[in-house]
């Protein structure tokens, strides 16, 4: 058994892991050398572990290893600073009696140097051996030493390097292992399509949910541009390449928009596309995450829906009261959104009114039926109180956050203003009254002129239209009143089409 300090010796000689290694060229060199320099017919690199010595490099031997307890060089290295010469074996007692020098090879002169690495004990040595009694000089001496100091840096440095290897083959290793969990549990994610782009955008990867998403096998899409999956109008603008320039520029790009799956079938997404970047901060590919939202985007249609429902039946409730029929809203919804978009609102402004004009008089829930429904003319005080709606509509609806009820509030209020200052609640004039609901007036005032109340007939669309053009600047502002004349054969078609 080995004691702590010889312990730690054949740790650092296992952990140089040269035992039993095949031969190399720099250390057979450097042992040709020291027998060269010193003149023997033997030279030997020794490495000594627990029960032998074994020869890394010899020259003049053909044996691998001996037995430790043969061993000079075990005497050696107990030695480590010095050089242990033995000028004539069968005259020394330790050694007259070893096998080596009774017996083949006939040792009689031995001089060797011992191999400190790493900082440690002499692990082995390098050594020369003659068949005579004889010494070193000097200079044998001084170039034996630098032999053993090269041999010494040589042995680090193949340890060094075979560490090195050994780190790299790890991180290798560990890198493969990483990248297989990674993979397992990209694969695994069946919600969303995640796949991995080539810097021109090619399908290099596709896991679980990106099939049951789009529908194609990884097979099929392998190699692929990812603008396979873009509609037709997407591609011919060059959405996918503009979507990986904007990734590359940014890191990172997320849209929610429409995809196409392998049976042709539309639907909505949220895609987030990553820039894979190296060291040097140039593209290698792009990561894309996309997840189907056709579900969310249904419920938000269905819950749109249905509020635009409420808003028609809420209209619907005050119409209901004192019309001959509930289309009026509808026509007036209609009416308002043509005008807007002959004047040039913006789109959405525009479909705003639509859905917001129909809830103009609102208010009327509020004016009693006796009034409402009177089929001859209303009294200074029942006019009052006719005039009510606008102001009762726009209460009913203020304080809401959907732009769409703001809108409706501000119709209902104005709706009566005229563009001379003569109309009602406020009396505003010119673009004190908001656009909305200077085109409003337009609108309702045609719907009602040439609607049936129970007080009178449907007048004519020829007739209504003149007067509409006889007021033109005072009850209504020019530019909403030119742009329903301008539209009067559309309005005309939508006037007979919700009858
Ligand atoms: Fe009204």
């Amino acid at each position: 058994m080995a004691n702590g300090a010889e312990a730690s010796r054949l740790a650092v000689l296992r952990d140089l892991e040269i035992l039993d290694s095949p031969p190399e060229e720099e250390f057979d060199e450097l042992v040709r050398l020291a027998s060269y320099v010193c003149k023997t017919p033997i030279s030997l690199l020794t490495l000594v572990d627990e029960h032998r010595q074994w020869f890394k490099a010899q020259v003049g031997l053909e044996v691998s290893e001996t037995p430790r307890e043969w061993s000079f060089c075990a005497h050696a290295i107990e030695q480590p600073e010095d050089l242990f010469v033995v000028p004539d074996a069968a005259m020394d007692a330790r050694f007259k009696d070893n096998p080596l020098v009774v017996g083949d090879p006939n040792m009689r002169f031995y001089a060797g140097i011992p191999l400190t690495v790493s900082g440690g004990r002499a692990v082995g040595t390098v050594c020369v051996i003659d068949t005579v009694q004889r010494d070193l000089d000097d200079e044998q001496v001084a170039a034996l030493r630098l032999i053993a100091q090269e041999v010494e840096q040589k042995i680090e440095r193949r340890a060094r390097l075979k560490r090195s290897a050994i780190a790299a083959r790890d991180a290798e290793r560990k890198l493969q292992e990483s990248e297989r969990r990674f993979s397992l549990l990209v694969q695994s994610v069946s919600d969303h399509a995640i796949f991995l782009l080539d810097a021109q955008g090619r399908i290099a990867s596709w896991n679980t949910g990106a099939e049951r998403i789009f529908g194609y096998s990884e097979e099929e899409v392998l190699g692929q541009h990812f603008a396979l999956f873009y509609p037709d109008d997407a591609k011919r603008v060059g959405k996918p390449a503009e979507e990986t320039r904007l990734a590359a520029d940014a890191g990172v790009f997320e849209e929610e928009g429409i995809r196409v799956r392998k049976d042709g079938s539309p639907f909505w997404v949220t895609t987030v596309i990553s820039a894979i970047q190296d060291e040097q901060g140039s593209i290698q590919g792009f990561a894309k995450v996309t997840r189907d939202i056709t579900e969310r985007k249904d419920a938000e249609e269905r819950l749109q829906a249905a509020f635009k429902e409420v808003i028609a039946r809420l209209s619907a409730a005050a119409e209901f009261r004192d019309e001959d029929t509930g289309r009026h809203i509808e026509r007036v919804g209609r009416y308002s959104e043509l005008i807007a978009q002959r004047i040039g609102l913006p789109e959405e402004r525009c479909d705003l009114l639509r859905l917001a004009a129909p809830l103009h008089d609102v208010g009327k829930i509020g004016v009693p039926d006796a009034i409402l429904l009177k089929p001859g003319k209303l009294d200074a005080q029942e006019f009052e109180t006719m005039m009510s709606h606008t102001e009762i509509g726009h209460r009913l609806l203020t304080g809401s956050s959907a732009e769409m009820l703001k809108l409706a509030a501000t119709i209902a209020l104005t709706h009566h203003e005229r563009w001379d200052g003569a109309g009602y609640p406020r009396g505003l004039s010119d673009h004190a009254i908001p656009i909305e609901g200077r085109i409003v007036a337009v609108a309702d005032v045609f719907d009602a002129l040439t609607s049936k109340r129970p007080y009178k007939s449907a007048m004519p669309i020829p007739e209504a239209l003149a007067i509409l053009k006889s007021s033109r600047g005072s009850h209504f502002e020019p530019e909403a009143l030119d742009a329903f004349l301008d539209l009067s054969e559309e309005m005309g078609a939508i006037r007979r089409d919700l009858r």
